[in-house]
């Protein structure tokens, strides 16, 4: 860089922050979480105070949505109208008889060499009209348990253990088993469905050139684009139409989870379809349930570089600017209100940072609490192993990176309080 570029950097990103700053102090109304400045979700972009639930649903509602398309997450298209199923596989002798497996090819557009994924779905043979839990998976169906009879993934996959040249191979079968306790969620009565996220986007940047993007150019080059995340919650809410065809389930309690990226997507999928009743985040970081205004931890540097598919392309001129942002993620969730929502972190996961977690959920409790629910009762951000359950609920258990029983035990509960019918 020459003298004249440096200083015009210099200007620019002085002017960026100036303009932030303003922002920030002026025309944005904030609202104080422990301390930090956020901008308020309870005041529309024109400074009217939110206060009845009848204005969060008509005007602020619809203008956070609207927003967070435009400038984070991207369009996203609706149901493809010729979407067709294929169920190839139905046996009620699965996982030593306690479920019926089903697998089913979801061709997006209706032709079985165009854009599609499979749906692994267990149902509890001792549950009439199951509710369920969808959520998409990191490494293939065939991941989730040991079952030979799971269809290995014939998609792009990244470069881990037993993935070769890009693609699965037996040594992937029941991998990340640990993850999902098929067993324990359906003695809970619980049916699970799950797809591999990489039929519906493969993670890298392929300028959007073999995932489910190619259905619609329309939605391409622009600076809303419809990006990955956005793409993968538009695949939970692709399961839930099939599931809604299925008798076996009770479609209208359908629960939506993810882990990590994942869980990103299961936020969007909740905030945007109001037909999951129940969302479950679990170490979702950045561009998840974590405040970018909080500091440590990934920001939106990390996410704009390493991973420059998942957001839109208006979302990368917000680089760097964390501290001042005129959104943060507490929006996101509060999307989802009244319906309830588990944000979960792990203590070490400091990638995703446990506290600015915690306190993006609270951060919603103000708009959980206008709709008259109980929010999230914890005031601080509570001691290891200490849920705090209202119609938000919050945990951090010791250790890293993962979804472990102890995070499972905990969502079943909580689905067993607001999911199943009384
Ligand atoms: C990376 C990334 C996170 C993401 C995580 C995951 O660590 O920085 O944003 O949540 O991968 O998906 O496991």
């Amino acid at each position: 860089m020459n003298l004249t570029a440096i200083q015009n950097n210099y200007l620019l990103r002085l002017s960026l922050m100036l303009l932030g700053l303003l922002l920030a102090n002026n025309t944005i109304a904030q609202q104080i979480v422990n301390g930090i400045s956020l901008p308020d979700v309870l005041t529309l972009n024109n400074g009217t105070k939110i206060t009845t639930a009848k204005q969060w649903k008509i005007e602020r509602r619809p203008e956070l949505i609207a927003f967070f398309k435009k400038e984070m997450y991207g369009q996203s298209p609706g149901k493809p109208a010729g979407v067709t199923y294929k169920v190839f596989d139905n046996d009620s002798k699965a996982l030593g008889g306690k479920a019926t497996r089903k697998q089913i090819t979801v061709y997006f557009n209706g032709k079985q060499d165009g854009p599609q994924m499979d749906i692994l779905l267990y149902i509890p043979n001792n549950v009439k009209h199951a509710p369920a839990i969808v959520g998409l998976n990191f490494d293939g169906n065939q991941s989730v348990n040991i079952d030979l009879a799971i269809k290995m993934s014939t998609s792009w996959m990244d470069k881990t253990k037993g993935v070769v040249n890009n693609r699965a191979t037996e040594a992937t079968r029941g991998i990340d088993a640990g993850q999902w306790p098929l067993e324990m969620i359906l003695d809970k009565g619980y049916a699970v469905a799950t797809v591999y996220r990489g039929d519906i986007d493969p993670d890298f940047d392929d300028g959007f050139k073999n995932g489910v993007q190619v259905l619609y150019p329309e939605l391409q080059n622009r600076g809303d684009n419809f990006a990955t995340v956005a793409a993968w919650a538009w695949g939970l809410s692709r399961i839930l139409d099939y599931l809604e065809t299925d008798k076996a389930i009770d479609s209208k309690h359908v629960a939506v989870f993810g882990f990590s990226r994942l869980g990103k997507a299961a936020l969007w999928a909740g905030a945007t379809d109001e037909r999951f009743p129940l969302v479950i985040s679990n170490e979702s970081g950045a561009g998840g349930a974590k405040l970018f205004h909080f500091k440590g931890g990934e920001g939106t540097t990390r996410l704009d570089t390493k991973f420059p598919h998942w957001f839109c392309g208006n979302f990368k001129k917000y680089m760097g600017q964390d501290s001042i942002l005129p959104f943060d993620q507490h929006m996101v969730i509060s999307l989802i209100a009244p319906r309830p929502v588990y944000v979960a972190s792990a203590k070490d996961d400091t990638n995703s940072n446990p506290e600015a977690e915690f306190w993006g959920a609270k951060a919603a409790d103000p708009v959980y609490r206008l709709l008259g629910t109980s929010g999230l009762p914890a005031n601080q951000w509570p001691a290891l192993s200490e849920p705090s359950v209202g119609r938000i609920a919050y945990h951090v258990r010791p250790g890293g990176h993962n979804v472990t029983d102890y995070d499972w035990i905990q969502y079943l509960s909580f689905a067993d309080k607001y999911l199943k019918k009384p």
